[in-house]
């Protein structure tokens, strides 16, 4: 690995353009680590041309320093720290101070973030009435993206966001209220009181005593499942620039408040093809039902003119096993195994699942392997968190990497709005009919 930390020009690449006969040079950009980069900005007012990459499956849209992913063999660092290390040795946040400020911290700057977020946690009493406003069965998803866009009107003290400091209140009380946002959600679905957050207690382990406890007796957090929840905080936290991180970042490129930008991350994650597919994944292990009709789906899956596809497998940027999805596998064990369910049928048909699918031939030669939401999904149900919450915890846990990606973007010199053009196909210009003209 290059230990080089900043990106730099090193080349040149030549575009021979025959059909003008004429060719253009254009920069090439070395990072510290991954695939060089052909610089393209000047690439318009110097030929006249744009490039064409629907769905960015070839485009570097910002230059970063927070996480690199080699998808090709199932590589995940967070500034420059593999996630396996990260789960095994470290904590939330750890990992959310590492994230945010590039560094881990020593253990008196632990203490001080773990106590500035904890006394971020509670929410204005009048989100509360926020909440009253929702219909109790709306999705959980829908009330975090509502409450999170209109966190951006109570925190008028944080709104100058070339003010570092006042950027880093709004990150910090994203990721301390992200946990009393989801349970509330939850809570109030239930139809059951809000529970307040609690100050001894650590982030993971208050989140689940707010979806939990009720008024009425003492709740206790079973350590194992705090334990398993900080870990998948930790898997969940940052992911480069996937759907919604990339519409954080261009929302927040207009210099729009970053509640209201976080609200738009929301919104992206909930789709099935993103962090929708922990939810859906459930569903389809609840469907499918028994071992015996995998084959069926397997077989369906495969069918190009059927739209099935199985949820938690594949992935745009991993080729190989995601890295998140086997400490996930391991996890979903442990779990399992704590609240003795390892004869629960989904499970069951889960690892069936997976061991057909990775046998055979359509998802050996398209790579397709498990996702971390395949196993995330299993772990949830575990915990008896309804699945419409799913997307909700991914939300939560994502928070503070979008937040980290939001700051630095914002920090970034060369940082411009996003506008993207395009490959026009429609009509050119054509002279106005009036109506009775028109057949
Ligand atoms: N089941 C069956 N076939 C699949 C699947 C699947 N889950 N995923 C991809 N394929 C097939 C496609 O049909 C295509 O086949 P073809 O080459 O014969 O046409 C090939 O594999 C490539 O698929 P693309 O759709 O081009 O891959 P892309 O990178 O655009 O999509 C995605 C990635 C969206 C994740 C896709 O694999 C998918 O829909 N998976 C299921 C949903 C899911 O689990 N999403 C979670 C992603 S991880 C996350 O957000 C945390």
């Amino acid at each position: 690995m290059n230990e080089k930390n900043a990106a730099t020009q090193h080349a040149h690449m030549t575009l021979v353009d025959h059909a003008r006969g004429t060719s253009y040079d254009m920069p090439v950009i070395r990072g510290s680590v991954g695939p060089d980069v052909i610089d393209i900005r000047h690439l318009y007012t110097d030929t006249g041309y744009f490039t064409f990459d629907p769905g960015f499956t070839s485009t570097g849209s910002c230059e970063s320093k927070i996480t690199f992913i080699n998808g090709e063999e199932g590589i995940l660092l967070y500034r420059g720290y593999a996630i396996q290390d990260l789960a095994e040795h470290s904590d939330f946040m750890e990992v959310a101070y590492l994230l945010l400020k590039g560094e881990l911290p020593t253990a008196a700057e632990k203490t001080k973030f773990e106590h500035d977020i904890t006394y971020h946690s509670m929410l204005h009493e009048q989100i509360a009435y926020l909440y009253r406003g929702f219909r109790r069965d709306a999705h959980p998803m829908a009330v975090m993206c509502g409450v999170v866009g209109a966190l951006s009107a109570f925190y008028h003290d944080s709104l100058n966001i070339s003010d570092p400091r006042q950027r880093m209140i709004a990150s910090y009380r994203l990721v301390a209220k992200m946990p009393t946002i989801a349970a509330w959600a939850y809570k109030y679905a239930m139809g059951q009181p809000f529970i307040y957050p609690r100050n001894e207690m650590r982030y993971a382990e208050n989140f689940l005593h707010m979806m939990f406890a009720t008024p009425c007796e003492t709740y206790k957090v079973n350590p194992i499942l705090a334990k398993a929840m900080d870990r998948i905080l930790i898997l969940h936290a940052d992911h480069e620039q996937n759907a919604s991180t990339s519409t954080v970042r261009l929302a927040g490129s207009s210099g729009a408040n970053p509640f209201a930008c976080i609200a738009a991350g929301i919104a992206s994650l909930w789709g099935p093809a993103h962090g929708g597919a922990n939810e859906a994944v459930l569903n389809m292990l609840t469907k499918i039902g028994d071992k015996r009709h995998i084959p069926d789906y397997i077989r369906r899956a495969k069918d190009k003119s059927d739209s099935f596809r199985l949820m938690g497998f594949g992935h745009r940027v991993y080729k190989n096993y995601d890295p998140r999805a086997s400490i996930m596998r391991r996890t979903a064990h442990e779990v399992l195994g704590e609240l003795d369910k390892t004869d629960d049928p989904l499970l069951e048909v889960a690892m069936e699942l997976e061991r057909i699918a990775l046998s055979d031939e359509y998802f050996v030669e398209r790579r397709l392997y498990p996702n971390v939401d395949f196993y995330s999904g299993i772990i949830f149900k575990a915990m008896e968190i309804p699945t419409a919450m799913f997307t909700a915890l991914f939300a939560l846990a994502r928070t503070v990497g979008w937040i980290s990606q939001w700051n630095e973007m914002i920090e970034d010199p060369s940082q411009k709005i996003g506008r993207p053009r395009q490959l026009y196909s429609g009509q050119g210009l054509r002279p106005f009919k009036p109506i009775h003209q028109r057949m």
